[in-house]
C-alpha cells in the first residue's frame, strides 16, 4: 500500500491558496512555489537519520546531531513544473545531485511522452525524491517513476503539491512501494485532465507562457 501524506501544515496552506488565486502573479506564484518547497522539504525529509559527533561550541564540547553522510540524495524534477519545487528545495539542500525527467502530454490521450533523461551516475547509491507540482491523470508520474526505478535508486518518494483522487489512485495501483506527499488533495479532474478547483496549469502560471 502506498503510503500517502497530506502536509497540511498552516503556513503550506495559506501560501497554497494564494497560489491558486486567477489574479496571482507570475511574480508573486514563483515566490509561494520556491517557499512551499523548502516547507515540503522539511516534511519529506523528517526521519532522515542523523549521526553525532563532537562539537566545541564557543562555551563546552559536545555530542551534536549531523545528518548522517550516507545519506545521499538526488532530487528529479519532472519538467517543466517541476522546476519550481526544485528550485526551493535546492536552497535548503544545497549539496544534493540532480536529476530531471522531461515529459509532456499529448493532449488528445494524455498520455506522457518522454523528450529527455538525465541522472547522476551513481544515483544507485542515492535516495531520490521525484518532484513534481501537479499529480493530476498521475500518468506523467506513473510513467517518470516508472523510467527511474530502472536507474535502481535506493529509494523514491514522491512529492507534489496539489493531487487528484484519480491521480492518487492510478499513482498507488501502480507504484504502491513509493510513498507520496501531497499539499493538497483537491476535488476531481475535468475532462482536459485538468485539476478542480486546481490552480491551472503550474507550468504555465510559474514561467508565464500563458
Ligand atoms: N497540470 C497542471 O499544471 N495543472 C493541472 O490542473 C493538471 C495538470
Amino acid at each position: 500500500m502506498t503510503k500517502v501524506t497530506l502536509i497540511d501544515h498552516p503556513l503550506i496552506q495559506h501560501k497554497l491558496t494564494l497560489m491558486r488565486k486567477a489574479e496571482t502573479s507570475t511574480a508573486k506564484f514563483r515566490v509561494l512555489l520556491k517557499e512551499i518547497s523548502l516547507l515540503l522539504a522539511y516534511e519529506v525529509t523528517r526521519d532522515f537519520p542523523l549521526k553525532h559527533e563532537v562539537i566545541k561550541t564557543p562555551l563546552a564540547p559536545m555530542n551534536a546531531p549531523v545528518l548522517a553522510p550516507e545519506k545521499k540524495l538526488v532530487l528529479v524534477s519532472i519538467m517543466r513544473a517541476g522546476q519550481g519545487i526544485l528550485d526551493g528545495m535546492l536552497e535548503l539542500m544545497p549539496s544534493v545531485r540532480v536529476g530531471h525527467v522531461g515529459l509532456y502530454r499529448d493532449p488528445k490521450t494524455l498520455i506522457p511522452v518522454e523528450y529527455y533523461f538525465k541522472v547522476p551516475d551513481d544515483v544507485d547509491k542515492r535516495d531520490m525524491l521525484v518532484v513534481d507540482p501537479m499529480l493530476a491523470t498521475g500518468n506523467s508520474a506513473v510513467a517518470a517513476v516508472e523510467r527511474l526505478k530502472s536507474t535502481n535508486p535506493m529509494s523514491i518518494r514522491f512529492v507534489c503539491l496539489l493531487a487528484a483522487p484519480e491521480g492518487i489512485e492510478h499513482f498507488c495501483a501502480v507504484h504502491p512501494d513509493v510513498p507520496l506527499y501531497t499539499a493538497a488533495i483537491d476535488d476531481h479532474l475535468d475532462e482536459h485532465g485538468y485539476i478542480i478547483p486546481g490552480l491551472g496549469d503550474a507550468g504555465d502560471r510559474l514561467f508565464g507562457t500563458k
